[in-house]
């Protein structure tokens, strides 16, 4: 059974009340499926290749299926199973690990059932941890090596996903963490002056959390901090706000070493965030209200009036322009990668729209663009940004939509 909502996307029953979890694990999925696949290809370099899911918190909980399709154990190995057929049908072998951590002795049981019922069906390596993650992480380490692992780190708050624990682990190259972020729980206790509260943030972050940070600067430390501590070259973050009432419930904070990791979590935000999760919260929503009044809306669900993304990526257009000029002023001409490098982690846009955007202006005469070719329509890596010229912006109303359209010279 599912529920369905405006324009085509069905939602599984199971995630009935808890759609955070669907959007959740649409990302998750999305990015597995491209991260093993883009990871594997360097079999088509190295040869043989390994490539770990290790999911440090890993449930089953709150799973509403006796086969576990709505768990992150289903979706992790699906995902890289999936990634290692596509590579078989081009004739490169790559073979698979994945690493369960679960502290809790009943969901450690139902984990152990679930592998042990399918083991048939993975040609994976796979190995279930029974305590805390942070008492495994040697194991873990010893058991992937120098292999290219993802990590998701998915605790039910912040207690145990201590930065020391995940730091080991995310330092060698070609590994990407995704954490998942509590912003609700966060919130709730970051003003707490039990001794306990405030010792745990503390070795969430890292660092002494101040309880009068906006949600922006808290997420701005916790991506800094992650970077700094477990050294990776980029972090960026994607808001899943709760399904019925406009708040962020949590935020998945991305860490990796290569820029193509953070371009593939751009991507993956514009189709879950900005595509599907607008109809998937306007189910929930009317869902919510059959729950709360007994009827079912006579019309069909209505998209929600403020669209997160669609705010938050609008907003990256204009920050684009609103940079550019001082960037190049201070530090001269630009590479489009290092420009891209800088903005997609802070800002949330895919860098083709970057490319585009940069490429519309450039035929406007607004860019000057050195390495482009005269037919290019798109930047690309190598193409250096010499000038930017400034343009009033003329205010165009929020019906007239597209930003790209609505910038003097970007139109068309
Ligand atoms: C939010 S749930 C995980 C959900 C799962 N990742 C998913 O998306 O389907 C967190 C899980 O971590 C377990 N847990 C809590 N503290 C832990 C710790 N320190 N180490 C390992 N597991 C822990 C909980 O028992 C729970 O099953």
């Amino acid at each position: 059974m599912a529920f369905s909502v405006p324009s085509v996307i069905q939602i599984p029953e199971e995630y009935r009340g808890r759609e955070q979890t669907y959007i959740k694990h649409r990302v998750l999925n999305q990015y597995i499926q491209s991260w093993a696949q883009k990871l594997a290809s360097v079999a088509r370099q190295f040869g043989r290749v390994r490539i770990w899911y290790v999911d440090c918190f890993s449930g089953p909980w709150e799973s509403g299926l006796t086969n576990h399709e709505d768990t992150s154990i289903h979706i992790g190995l699906n995902a890289i199973q999936d990634a290692a057929a596509f590579w078989k049908i081009q004739g490169y072998q790559i073979d698979l690990g994945a690493i369960f951590v679960e502290k809790d002795d009943e969901a450690y049981a139902r984990l152990q059932a679930y592998l042990i019922s399918r083991k048939d069906q993975f040609q994976i390596q796979i190995h279930a941890l029974h305590g805390e993650f942070g008492s495994k992480v040697a194991e873990i380490e010893r058991l992937i090596g120098n292999d290219p692992a993802f990590l998701f780190v998915d605790p039910t708050g912040w207690k145990g996903a201590a930065m020391k624990y995940i730091a080991p682990l995310a330092k060698k190259e070609r590994r990407d963490v995704v954490v998942n972020v509590m912003y609700d729980h966060i919130n709730r206790f970051k003003g707490s002056n039990l001794d306990y509260v405030r010792k745990q943030l503390t070795e969430f972050f890292e660092t002494e959390v101040s309880a009068d940070l906006s949600e922006e600067a808290l997420f701005q430390l916790y991506r800094d901090q992650l970077k700094r501590v477990c050294g990776l070259k980029y972090a960026a973050d994607l808001t899943v706000e709760d399904p019925c009432r406009d708040r962020t419930k949590f935020r998945l904070v991305l860490g990796a070493h290569h820029h193509r990791a953070l371009e593939l979590f751009r991507d993956v935000e514009k189709t879950v965030l900005g595509d599907e999760t607008p109809r998937i919260r306007a189910a929930a929503k009317d869902a919510d209200k059959f729950e709360r009044t007994g009827q079912y809306s006579l019309l069909p669900p209505r998209l929600p009036n403020e669209d997160l993304y669609g705010n938050l990526h609008q907003e990256a257009l204009v920050e684009v322009e609103r940079r550019l000029p001082t960037i190049l002023a201070v530090r001269g001409p630009q590479t489009f990668r290092t420009l891209a490098n800088e903005f997609l982690q802070e800002l949330h846009l895919p860098v083709r729209d970057l490319g585009t955007l940069l490429g519309k202006w450039r035929s406007s005469g607004r860019l000057t663009v050195d390495g482009m070719r005269p037919r290019e329509k798109t930047l690309k890596d190598s193409h250096v940004i010499l000038a930017f010229y400034e343009a009033k912006i003329v205010a165009v109303p929020p019906s007239q939509g597209n930003l790209f359209d609505a910038l003097p010279g970007v139109g068309g």
